[in-house]
């Protein structure tokens, strides 16, 4: 009985193998799908039809790839090349079919899904927005690793694939038509007739032309291979993320020898996907989809958002929700305070949609309303004013009557009580925190704060609708900043008292990277704005039990604000920090290292000791994607399990022993068991 794919012929005699994965609702390549493939395609060579046809049955895509969830558990390198071995055959069977074989693509088609469309002879794209076509693969520490590095450079030459499959980026139908990937590109409606039509023609399949070749040839292979790592390396280090330096050897070596790159293929991924970073990035791709699930528990759906205060914060969340397909109607205390928020929401859809009728789409979508006409008509109302509980309460109990009924009334605020702003409400429990991070169109994380009251219906309607405009929601309880500002500051205070002790910034952000930050925390103070930093850290000085440094008060005091003043811990031209190379030891880096992430870690478990998230995974999950914590490491606390809970607690005592108190550690260890 065929679970996943069923396949029909139609009196045209074509095949028809439609990919529908049971109990979901993505296809998904599992070994049990993989399987069912191998006997539906032995089926299909004997039956013999003038053609095959692949496609999906979803509304989601084509195929979003390999099986995740299973490669986290994969017990060895061996068990991985078995699998990958297995894939290589059945995708060889595919391709071997002695009749032409279409894959129709409508949605996405990621990672393993379009190694499976790079094995039949034919791709037919449809030019729905939704349709992308990429290799993920490096972002989650592997390559491609179901026969696409030695399709892709076949089909589309050597650099396009090698970048292809570097950048992870996905590409449009029309962009993968450009570059050969797929032979057409058409609207959703004319797949079918398309694919009826390739096959009666059968037109030639795409060749590489001799100037495409020479990339590949053996005498500039390790020049091109130079290039490509040093392009590499303005990205990533190769102790952090082997995987686009491992495809890059596989490539030098063994382009242009077909067989021995399929075998080094299997050989150096499935060695990839057992190692640590592989894994880590696994558990951070699990982690996003448990923070999606979050969302499931609610048929909560919004048309239509009212958005209070268009400054920084409001009027980017609602271009943000306009970009995300929504009806926003922004409101500020005069016209005059729209104009700049509306202009930085056009700059973002042309960057965005890059079509023009997409972008009048958007602009139309996007309303001022300074009298707040659209409060009645919204299903979700963001309160995103000044940072002033009295303001907020009054304009509270103005808009609470006028509210629809059911509508959520979330507020931005990132450091008053939930319970102190709802105080005035008629009903208090009404009052939910969405708080977002800056820049909105960059961070992926919204925390859901909540007060005890909230009902669980409330906190899973706030979550779905985060999920909706594309936010990964973290439910976290409202206690002074939240989660992500409470372990994000200790960090950052203690880069500060390390620039105060005459350590050069270069040094500090440069140890901080070393560990694998993606920005040091110097440049990221900066780029934050001091003046933001230091209002967070007077108003979070009681909870961490840190005094504000001088230096960072006296730099607010002196108008050295950071990025935005051109000055700040670092001068800024244009756009960028000025620094100087740092000319530290390892051991010397290694040690301010730890001053700031053992502070980060130790605030960590003092989180988790208060529930101000629910557990270690989901404290992990809003780390890394609150503040962009080394997503090769998993996670703080999943940091904890690998180093030992034994030597985190010995170097917190060494610390505090020579810098004091900030780093005893928290109570929370004693009953802290490590898995
Ligand atoms: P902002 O000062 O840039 O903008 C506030 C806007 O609200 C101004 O345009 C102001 O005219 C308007 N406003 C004030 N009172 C109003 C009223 N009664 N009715 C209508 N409009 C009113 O402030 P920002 O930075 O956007 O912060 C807004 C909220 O977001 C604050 O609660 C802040 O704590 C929070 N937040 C700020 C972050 C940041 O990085 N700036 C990050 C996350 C949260």
């Amino acid at each position: 009985m065929n679970k996943h794919f069923h396949v029909q012929y139609d009196e045209q005699q074509l095949a028809w193998l439609c990919f529908d994965a049971a109990d979901t609702t993505t296809n998904v390549l599992t070994e049990q799908a993989l399987e069912e493939l191998d006997q539906q395609l032995l089926g299909i060579a004997q039956a013999h039809p003038k053609g095959l046809v692949v496609f999906s049955a979803k509304k989601s895509g084509f195929i979003a790839g390999a099986d995740v969830k299973s490669f986290a558990s994969i017990s060895s390198a061996e068990a991985a090349q078995k699998l990958i071995l297995r894939a290589h055959d059945i995708f060889h069977r595919l391709e071997a079919l002695p009749f032409p074989s279409v894959a129709l693509i409508h949605g996405f088609c990621l990672g393993g899904g379009l190694e499976l469309a790079l094995a039949c002879r034919y791709r037919i794209a449809s030019t729905d927005p939704s349709t992308r076509l990429g290799f993920p693969e490096v972002r989650l520490g592997i390559f491609p690793g179901f026969g696409g590095s030695v399709r892709s450079i076949r089909l589309l030459g050597h650099l396009p694939a090698m970048q292809m499959m570097l950048s992870a980026r996905p590409v449009s139908a029309r962009a993968a038509k450009r570059i050969h990937l797929v032979d057409y590109a058409v609207p959703q409606r004319q797949l079918k007739n398309a694919a009826r039509k390739l096959i009666e023609e059968q037109p030639p399949e795409h060749r590489l032309t001799l100037l495409q070749r020479i990339p590949g040839n053996i005498a500039l292979r390790p020049v091109i291979a130079r290039l490509l790592r040093k392009q590499v390396s303005k990205r990533v280090q190769q102790a952090h993320y082997p995987a686009p330096y491992a495809l890059i050897a596989h490539w030098q070596q063994h382009a242009g020898n077909t067989t021995g790159m399929y075998a080094s293929e299997a050989q150096q991924v499935s060695s990839l996907l057992t190692g640590e970073t592989a894994q880590n990035l696994i558990r951070v791709f699990l982690l996003q989809d448990h923070l999606k699930g979050l969302a499931e528990k609610s048929g909560f759906k919004a048309q239509q958002v009212h958005v209070i205060g268009g400054g920084v914060m409001g009027g980017d969340i609602a271009a943000w929700c306009v970009l995300r397909g929504l009806r926003v109607t922004l409101q500020d205390r005069a016209p005059e305070y729209l104009g700049h928020a509306i202009s930085r929401a056009h700059g973002l859809f042309r960057k965005k949609l890059k079509d023009r009728y997409l972008l009048q789409n958007a602009m139309d979508r996007l309303l001022p309303d300074h009298l707040g006409n659209g409060i009645g008509k919204a299903d979700v109302v963001i309160e995103a004013i000044f940072e002033d509980i009295d303001a907020k309460q009054t304009l509270y109990e103005k808009i609470e009557p006028q509210m629809k009924a059911g509508a959520l009334l979330a507020t931005n605020t990132s450091s008053i009580p939930l319970e102190k702003l709802a105080e005035k409400l008629q009903h208090p429990p009404r009052l939910i925190g969405l708080h977002f991070f800056n820049p909105v169109a960059k961070m992926p994380l919204v925390e859901i704060v909540t007060q005890p009251d909230n009902p669980t219906q409330l906190i899973a309607d706030a979550a779905s609708f985060a999920k909706a405009i594309g936010k990964l929601p973290l439910p976290v309880k409202s206690r002074p900043g939240f989660l992500v500002n409470r372990v994000l500051m200790p960090y950052l205070l203690e880069a500060v008292t390390l620039l105060q002790e005459g350590v050069p910034a270069a040094d500090i952000d440069q140890a901080a990277i070393r560990f694998g930050m993606p920005m040091g925390p110097v440049e990221l103070a900066d780029t934050v704005g001091l003046d933001i930093c230091l209002s967070v850290a007077e108003k979070l000085s009681e909870t961490l039990h840190n005094e504000v440094p001088e230096n960072l008060r006296n730099k607010v005091e002196a108008g050295n604000l950071g990025r935005k003043s051109g000055q700040g811990f670092y001068v800024w031209t244009k756009g960028k920090a000025q620094k100087e190379a740092s000319r530290a030891t390892a051991d010397k880096l290694d040690h301010y290292a730890d001053r700031m992430i053992l502070r980060l870690i130790n605030e960590s478990m003092a989180c988790l000791r208060e529930a101000i998230v629910e557990d270690a995974d989901l404290l992990d999950a809003g780390i890394i994607f609150g503040t962009c914590y080394a997503p090769f490491r998993g996670g703080p606390m999943h940091y904890v399990e690998k180093t030992g809970k034994a030597e985190i607690l010995s170097k917190l005592r060494k610390l505090e022993y020579t810098y004091g108190s900030r780093f005893t550690p928290d109570p929370g260890w004693e009953n802290h068991s490590q898995n």
